[in-house]
């Protein structure tokens, strides 16, 4: 290569790395100063997946994470299609059926946080409490620790803890075992080592929320009932919320407490004994 040329290529070279650097912009050029890291961007927030989104839990929890937009959000559905159809398309519909193992590693991909609300339609067979309540919770809790959760959001049931009582015997009797499988799925997910909060609603009620006070309640002696709504703003109170982190708690409406009080609630709960 002629001298001249050679000396052009070594110069475009020059420019070409001042150019790069200067693209880089400030914050790489802080970065290397400081060691901070670049700022959090939108794309950045923590994602949070809700599994059984299209009950009627589910789908006033990612309405009210939506219209919070404090998160990314993810809906699960056994049919995202329909979901999109008939709850909304503004939502970000994946499919995932808490039965099928296969399906939850993609779902789940990426999560900080999981909340399930998902509940056995069936009283017996594949889709009853056996292979949802118990078997799906811990497909769902299997997932997210492979896929690094900060935290699992379990809706269980009152009565699920409970030692007896007529009250547990009939919903036991009615729904197929249900609160004995509830039971079980909540102690995969105490074993499972994952971060976790476990809210057990009493009977669920569809009016809205923030009418009443509410109870949280520990050792699953009082029944009662409650919004699914409030359910939903309690769920979504829990999320990195460090009070309510190894947990089990009881959800129950009180008119006689002050409407807002609950939110200051989880402090006195005492931790399941498996997590201390
Ligand atoms: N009913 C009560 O009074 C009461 C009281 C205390 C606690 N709970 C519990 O609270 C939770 C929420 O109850 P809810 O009445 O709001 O729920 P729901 O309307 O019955 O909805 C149940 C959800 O679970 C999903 N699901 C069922 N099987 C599934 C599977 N194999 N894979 C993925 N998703 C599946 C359903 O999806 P699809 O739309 O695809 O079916 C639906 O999104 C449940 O755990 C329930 O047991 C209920």
């Amino acid at each position: 290569m002629p001298a001249r040329l050679a000396t052009t290529v070594l110069l475009a070279r020059v420019l070409a790395g001042l150019l790069a650097f200067a693209a880089a912009g400030p914050v790489a050029a802080q970065h290397e100063l400081t060691g901070e890291l670049p700022p959090v961007g939108a794309a950045m927030r923590e994602l949070v997946v809700v599994a059984g989104a299209t009950g009627r839990s589910g789908r006033l929890i990612i309405a009210q994470l939506r219209s919070a937009g404090r998160y990314e959000l993810r809906a699960l559905a056994r049919d995202p299609r329909a979901a999109a159809r008939e709850i909304g398309a503004e939502y970000s519909w994946v499919a995932a059926d808490v039965t099928q193992p296969e399906t939850l590693a993609s779902a789940l991909d990426g999560a900080t946080y999981v909340i399930s609300a998902i509940g056995a339609r069936e009283r017996s067979g594949p889709d009853g409490p056996e292979f949802v309540d118990f078997g799906g919770v811990r497909n769902l809790v299997d997932a997210a620790r492979s896929a690094g959760v900060r935290q699992f959001v379990l809706i269980s049931s009152a009565g699920a803890g409970g030692e007896g009582g007529f009250n547990r015997w009939l919903l036991n009797l009615i729904g197929g075992d249900v609160l004995t499988w509830k039971a079980r799925g909540e102690a995969a997910l105490r074993a499972s080592g994952l971060p976790y909060t476990i809210v057990r609603p009493g009977g669920l009620r569809d009016v809205p929320g923030g009418q009443a006070g509410l109870l949280l309640l520990q050792g699953d002696r009082k029944s009662g009932d409650v919004s699914r709504a409030d359910v939903a703003s309690v769920v979504i109170a829990t999320l990195g919320n460090p009070d309510a982190t190894g947990k089990t708690f009881e959800l129950i409406t009180d008119p006689a407490v002050p409407r807002e009080a609950w939110r200051s609630q989880f402090r006195r709960l005492a931790p399941d004994v498996a997590s201390r």
